[in-house]
């Protein structure tokens, strides 16, 4: 089942004329949600369209930020914690990871695993799966890495578990937060099904001083504002429109009572776009939503795991409890 769902389109200078739109089922997919979002107020999309090439290696470029601390503090979590994570795994254990993440931090389970059996990366991107399945064979020869390209939010129709080991899911970086939470808990149950018998190892961002979240979602480098214009810039490119991107800013702000950064692209002026031939009129300071980042706190998170049926285990956090790490066991 290797079909990439996601087209890979080529990075274009800001504000230059659009491509002709090319033709998929999956550019029709983002028009169709693109109209959807102009079509009602407040305006929001899913933050997914943030991920063409473009954009993907833009958020690569965020990990590095120096205000960014997820990447690196949940890196750090997980090279003091994988020797209890893998004593907890067992031997021969398969690895689930929803999204093919950085390498980086699954070839540190990989490492202190004791004899791991199976990876099997779940993926929209059937590119990004494909370059991870080559680099972790050439590395891990003993590893049967078996790529599924997927949308793991839609559900997950796995091989069945094969060997003796546990079937341990792995879901870093606190993408979990980029869920509504009705959606989070969705996530969860449909994971606790997958996981039957074994565990689930989840990243997941704290709540902490509002300071150093709206830090790390407005970088000095503005490599977080390029991300966020990126969706209009995918638009033009994908779907033909002419989105001026220096007409939208980039605003992002932390929302205390919901425990979330929120995205917003804000128009600069009254402006009028059109999107497969409809027009739609955005005033001056109309946003469109693109991205919620909710924050937990750790009794939060583990409660919402207890709802999706799993039994909270050991959480692991760093000196500052920025970021943590929990070990979740499947029914
Ligand atoms: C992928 N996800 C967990 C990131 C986050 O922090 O919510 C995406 C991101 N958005 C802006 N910066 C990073």
């Amino acid at each position: 089942m290797l079909i990439s769902s996601f087209a890979q389109a080529g990075a274009q200078p800001l504000a230059q004329p659009a491509p002709p739109p090319a033709r998929s089922a999956d550019h029709g997919v983002f028009a169709r949600d693109l109209l959807a979002a102009l079509a009602v107020r407040p305006h929001a999309i899913s933050p997914k369209y943030f991920y063409d090439a473009e954009g993907s290696l833009l958020f690569d470029r965020i990990c590095e930020l120096p205000e960014y601390y997820p990447t690196r503090t949940e890196l750090s979590i997980l090279q003091r914690c994988a020797g209890e994570v893998a004593r907890l795994a067992g031997p021969e254990a398969e690895i689930v990871e929803f999204g093919a993440g950085s390498l980086r931090k699954v070839r540190l389970l990989l490492q202190a695993f004791e004899r791991p059996a199976r990876y099997l990366p779940i993926d929209i991107s059937g590119d990004h799966l494909a370059t991870a399945a080559t680099l972790l064979r050439a590395e891990f020869p003993q590893l049967d890495v078996q790529p599924v390209v997927a949308d793991y939010t839609q559900g997950l129709g796995l091989p069945r578990a094969s060997g003796p080991g546990r079937r341990v899911g792995f879901f870093p970086g606190s993408t979990i937060g980029n869920f509504t939470p009705e959606e989070a808990l969705a996530f969860l149950e449909r994971a606790a099904d997958t996981l039957h018998g074994g565990a689930l190892l989840l990243g997941a961002d704290l709540v902490k001083d509002p300071q150093v979240l709206h830090a790390a979602y407005n970088d000095a480098q503005g490599v977080t504002a390029d991300f966020n214009l990126n969706l209009l810039a995918r638009a033009n490119r994908e779907l033909g429109t002419r989105f001026v991107l220096e007409q939208f800013a980039h605003y992002a702000c932390y929302n205390a009572p919901l425990q979330r950064i929120e995205m917003h692209l804000v128009s600069r002026c009254k402006q009028s776009v059109t999107v497969a031939g409809q027009r739609f009129e955005l005033d001056e300071g109309e946003s469109i939503h693109t991205e919620n980042s909710y924050k937990f706190t750790v009794d939060g998170l583990r409660a919402l795991a207890r709802r999706a049926g799993f039994k909270p285990g050991p959480v692991w956090t760093d000196p500052q409890r920025l970021f943590s790490v929990h070990w979740l066991q499947a029914p």
